[in-house]
């Protein structure tokens, strides 16, 4: 906000770069209860179908794990783990578990590359999703909820595709993370627009 001459700005610009400089990725770990509720989860959805979509092909989904299936998903993380590292440590074990019990709200989120007339590669699905999830940050922050994207080698192991039934066109993304922000990290610099924007 610093270099925003703010006077320009309308109230509306003005809450909503309040609210973006203000989200921050929150580590699942940091993330307490209680999470969202409902209707504050409903909102957030709502937002996520508010991304641009090319041939409104709607190319992502989101499946919730309620609390009663994190085992499922530990389980899912330790033989994704044991695939890929037959000599796992106990401790990394254990920790592979661990990550399905943080944060209250927990969900993954999917692209589907199922083929589509016209046809929409996968990049531009891929920037509907990433849309969605903007979509869905902001709207947890202006709901005083903190957010944290996860993703990791075991994103498409097999046992986690097996878990959320996912069709062969499918991938998972990340998972994200909802809930209470227990303690938050300073506000990491961002780049200038003369850092990423040339003219031709
Ligand atoms: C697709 C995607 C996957 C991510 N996966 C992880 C992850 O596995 N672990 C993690 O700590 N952060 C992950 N992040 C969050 C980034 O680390 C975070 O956005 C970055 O540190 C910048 O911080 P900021 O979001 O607060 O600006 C992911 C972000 C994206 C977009």
């Amino acid at each position: 906000m610093a270099h925003l001459s703010e006077d320009m700005l309308s109230n509306t610009s003005k809450n909503l770069l309040l609210q973006m400089t203000a989200r921050r990725n929150v580590a699942p770990k940091r993330l307490i209860e209680p999470g969202p509720t409902e209707e504050q989860l409903n909102l957030i959805f709502r937002a996520a179908s508010h991304a641009p979509d090319h041939e409104r092909i709607q190319p992502w989904r989101f499946i919730v794990v309620p609390k009663n299936k994190r085992a499922n998903l530990g389980e899912a993380f330790v033989q994704a783990l044991k695939h890929r590292a037959p000599n796992a440590s106990q401790v990394q074990i254990d920790a592979a578990y661990e990550k399905a019990l943080r944060a209250p709200c927990l969900m993954i989120a999917i692209i589907s590359a199922l083929p589509s007339e016209p046809a929409v590669p996968l990049n531009e699905r891929l920037i509907s999703l990433g849309c969605a999830i903007q979509n869905m940050l902001l709207m947890a922050e202006t709901l005083a909820i903190g957010s944290g994207i996860t993703s990791g080698q075991a994103m498409n192991a097999q046992s986690i595709r097996d878990l959320f039934f996912l069709t062969a066109h499918e991938e998972g993304v990340c998972f994200l993370n909802f809930g209470t922000v227990a303690s938050r990290k300073p506000a990491r610099p961002r780049a200038p627009p003369s850092a990423f924007v040339t003219t031709l």
